[in-house]
């Protein structure tokens, strides 16, 4: 395959291109869905990893099928690419949630003894972004994605933007961003308690339930932040610009 990337593509625009590279991606520490602006060169230089080495390694994953979500959603409309959002990563948020706060709670009540230093702040900072993307889910729910849905409603049939409350769409985007920092923030944080999710000695099958639960969660909400801070938000952004 003759790729279209180089040290100037954002990691945004690679893993939209090219999702099979999120794992390389991973692999190597870099931050696809909120450092999704940053061009290979800088993301590299943030890690400290050679720049050759990341595009090789980048080069390699290309090789792989993409696993997971496959399709292409550059090209899907913005109402599709909302829904499909809403369905499968909110939901699932939704699920996993109020799941893992009771199975931290439980290794917490087993394990605390041993292993509080570490569990009771994981706890802390579970428990705040729990609340955060609950309310975060909602603000997309009840006001961003619907105009964004009126925004690609009006440009189908070749009509301006429609007005909204709080000016542009630029505004909310702003703030929902803003959201996704603290969570990729939040998210770093209990893959730093944990050791990246290095299960104790000791730890019984609910620690590993949860230790399993909390990398499924941090997985789908980066794939989550990246469908819309890299295709979602920009492409509403330039369609309500074009459109007005
Ligand atoms: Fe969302
Ligand atoms: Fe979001």
């Amino acid at each position: 395959m003759k790729e279209s990337f180089n040290e100037q593509t954002t990691v945004g625009e690679l893993v939209a291109q090219y999702p099979q590279t999120r794992a390389a991606l991973e692999k190597i520490g870099i931050d696809y869905c909120c450092g999704g602006k940053h061009d290979l060169k800088t993301a590299a230089a943030e890690k400290g990893v050679p720049l050759d080495k990341v595009l090789a390694a980048l080069k390699d994953s290309l090789q792989t099928q993409p696993v997971g979500d496959t399709r292409d959603w550059t090209v899907a409309t913005l109402t599709e690419l909302a829904d499909h959002i809403e369905e499968r990563h909110h939901t699932f948020m939704r699920e996993q949630l109020p799941r893992l706060q009771d199975l931290l709670a439980k290794v917490l009540k087993a394990h605390g003894p041993k292993h509080g230093t570490m569990l009771n702040p994981l706890q802390g900072t579970y428990n705040s972004l729990r609340q955060e993307i609950e309310q975060h889910l909602m603000k997309e729910e009840q006001v961003l994605f619907p105009y964004i849905r009126q925004i690609d409603e009006a440009a189908s049939r070749g009509k301006p933007a429609p007005e909204m409350h709080c000016g542009s769409v630029q505004n909310p985007i702003r703030q929902m961003e803003h959201e996704h920092d603290n969570a990729g923030n939040a998210l770093s944080r209990m893959r730093q308690l944990t050791d990246n999710y290095t299960l104790p000695g000791d730890a019984c099958n609910t620690f590993r339930a949860l230790y399993d639960g909390l990398q499924a969660l941090e997985d789908d909400l980066h794939q989550h932040i990246h469908l819309e801070n890299n295709i979602l938000f920009p492409k509403a952004i330039k369609l309500e610009c074009a459109s007005k």
